[in-house]
This record gives structure tokens, sequence and C-alpha cells, in this order.
């Protein structure tokens, strides 16, 4: 029996949740001692320490964490232009893909659609859940990569899909996908899949966010990360936001305490006002750089292709890619080498630092790829 025939008639369509597993839609997931509002002065129902670590002087980190903190489900809320029930805070946006994948695909059935090159995290979650991954390679042509859209909602359809990742801008492709695109396929592809847009690294692009399609789509959901413009990789904080009931299935599915303490009180710093300031003027900084980085690699000697790029890296086809690596590794310079995924046998995917080492870049790579 189909998703769709489990359902009354009429309502799929736009209800999100006919996508969930349907052994998950009622699922309670665990319950755990901080799931449970009750009140009191002596907490003993999470059998936890009655004394600090030697190592937490503070005790901060004595009781086990809320598992969405308001404060912090609120302030990520209004970055993004939603509201704090249609978003879910979790181990970076990696967690989110384990998540929808695990709660939408059913392991030994479904399939997964994926726009290569591309993020390999879909692919990973994928396959570690037993779920097929069908691929709608993007185009290569002169102005960079970039997707066809019909043939990709073509085939979400042909593999019956339940789910296709759409990285804007893309990893490694530095392609931003326009939204008008996106919100057609989600029409397309409504009460069949949901369309998954990776913003990972939408702070250095021009364009506008994909949460402002979830009102009319609610078959879109968004991924945002800490990781990058904000520059709390290691804090690990990523966001799925979507419709309402899909986030609290989404939820029920998560470890029970996925935030740690200290990571919410930093991500709560990072967003202040005053650290967004901070952040959105290095952003452009980066944007600035990697702009003048692009035009200056585009003349040097030895480099066959830059990408145009709307994130924090550029991706370079070069003559003699091992030359190149050989030369920036040998003067400390770490890029990452990616020839060994298909159509980038040449390529090294450069991430944007700071003025000085843009600058030390470009003098390695400004000597051609014969020294
Ligand atoms: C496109 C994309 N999505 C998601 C991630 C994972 O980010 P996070 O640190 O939030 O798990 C990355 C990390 O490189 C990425 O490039």
């Amino acid at each position: 029996m189909s998703v769709l025939q489990a359902l009354p008639p009429g309502s799929a369509r736009l209800d999100p949740l006919a996508l969930v597993r349907e052994d998950l839609r009622d699922f309670g997931g665990y319950r755990s001692a901080r799931s449970e509002s009750l009140q009191g002065q002596v907490w003993l129902n999470a059998n936890e320490s009655p004394w600090a670590s030697p190592a937490d002087q503070s005790g901060a980190v004595r009781r086990y964490p809320d598992p969405q903190p308001a404060r912090l489900r609120q302030a990520l809320a209004s970055l993004y232009g939603c509201e704090p029930q249609q978003l879910l805070a979790g181990r970076g946006s990696d967690e989110g893909i384990d998540l929808l994948l695990r709660a939408v695909c059913r392991p030994g059935q479904d399939a997964i659609v994926v726009t290569p090159p591309t993020f390999g995290m879909y692919a990973v979650s994928a396959r570690l859940h037993g779920v097929r991954v069908v691929e709608a390679p993007l185009l290569d042509d002169d102005d960079g990569f970039c997707c066809d859209f019909d043939q990709l909602a073509a085939t979400v359809e042909n593999a019956s899909a339940r789910l296709v990742f759409v990285c804007s801008p893309g990893n490694p492709s530095g392609t931003l996908m326009p939204l008008d695109h996106i919100h057609a396929l989600a029409r397309r592809l409504e009460g069949r899949a949901l369309v998954v847009v990776d913003e990972a690294y939408l702070e250095f692009a021009d364009g506008a966010s994909a949460v402002s399609l979830i009102a009319a789509q609610p078959n879109v959901v968004v991924l945002r990360t800490l990781s990058k413009a904000h520059a709390l990789a290691a804090a690990r904080i990523g966001s799925v936001i979507g419709d309402a009931q899909l986030i609290a299935v989404l939820q029920r599915c998560q470890a029970p305490y996925p935030l740690p303490g200290p990571c919410v009180e930093l991500a709560c710093r990072a967003l202040t006002p005053s650290s967004l300031a901070i952040t959105n003027t290095r952003a452009r900084t980066v944007r600035h750089e990697r702009d003048a980085l692009l035009r200056a690699l585009r003349a040097a000697p030895g480099v066959r292709k830059v990408y145009p790029s709307q994130a924090n890296f550029l991706l370079v086809r070069f003559d003699r890619p091992q030359a190149v690596f050989d030369r920036l590794l040998a003067a400390g310079v770490v890029v990452r080498d990616l020839r060994a995924a298909p159509r980038l046998e040449d390529t090294l995917r450069i991430t944007i630092g700071s003025a000085e080492q843009n600058a030390q870049v470009f003098a390695l790579l400004g000597q051609g790829d014969a020294a």
C-alpha cells in the first residue's frame, strides 16, 4: 500500500506527515527525566550526582541539559525567520540529515536523490540506514555547475524517492539554486517527497532562504548551521526548519539530550545582536575576499577553471593538481583534495581564509604549477 493510500482522501497532498514512515507517525520516542514538566527543589529523578565535578566548579553541567532550550530555539527561529515550533536544534546539520532519513525512509525499501557533486553526508547517512541513493548529477557548463530541475524531479518520481537533497549554495559546487526552481520542484513533488534545502553556506550568498517557501509548500525542509559563518563548528549546533508537525516527529526520533549545556551557552552568546553584527561583517569580508581571490586565480598560470562561488570556498581545476597540493602543503597550507570524486579529477577546494591567508595562497599559486 502506498503512503498516500494509507491516509484519508484529500488530506495527504500538502501534509508532510504523510511522508513520515507510517510506523513512526504516532511514535512517542524516549521520555527522559527532562521531558516531564515537574516543579521542585530537590531533584532526584535522573540519577545525577549531588556534587559538581571537580572539573566544573560552577556545577553548570551537573544535570542533564534541556533537550530544546526555549531561548536557543527562539533565538535561532528569529535568526532564520520561522516560528520556534518549526525549528529543531541538533548536533550540527549532520544530525538533521540523519534524523530526516530515519524518520522518512524505510530501510531496504526507500530511496533518496542527491545531485553530485554534493555534500557526502547525504549518501553516508542513507547507506548507514539501508536506503538507496539515486543520483541526478549537476550539469557542468560554462557558468559553473547547475541543476536541471526537470530532470531532478523526474529522477525523484522514477525512483519513488522520499527525500531529495538540494544543497544551496552547493558544496563543493558553490552554486546557489534559484528559489523559484526549488519552489516549483516542491510543488511538483508534494505528497511524494520532502525537498531538503541545505543552506549551510547561505550567509555567504546573495539569495534568500527557502524558509520563506515552507508556508506554501510544507514539503520543504531547510537545514541551517552555526558551523560556518557563525564560527562555532566545534559546538555542533544545526537546525532543521519545516512544518511544525514534521519537526515534532523529528524531535521524537532525536536522542534524549542532543544539546550539551556549554554548547547551548556558546550558541546563545553567538546569537546576541552584537555577535550577529560581527558575524555579518565577517561574512561580507569573506565574500569580498572570495571574489578577489577568484579573479586573481582565474589569471594564474596552471589554473584551468575557477568555479563561481556563493559560499566560503572556491572550487578550482588545475593542470597539475598534485603539484599544487604538494606546494601548498609544503608551505603549511592545507586545502581539500577532491580528486577522488567523479568529474572532479583535477580539483582542489580552497576555503576562504583571512586576507593574509588568502594572499599566501595566491602567492603560492601565482608561481604556476611547474615550480
Ligand atoms: C553542505 C553542508 N551541509 C552540512 C554540513 C555539516 O554541517 P554541520 O557542522 O552543521 O554538521 C556541511 C559541512 O561541511 C556542509 O558542507
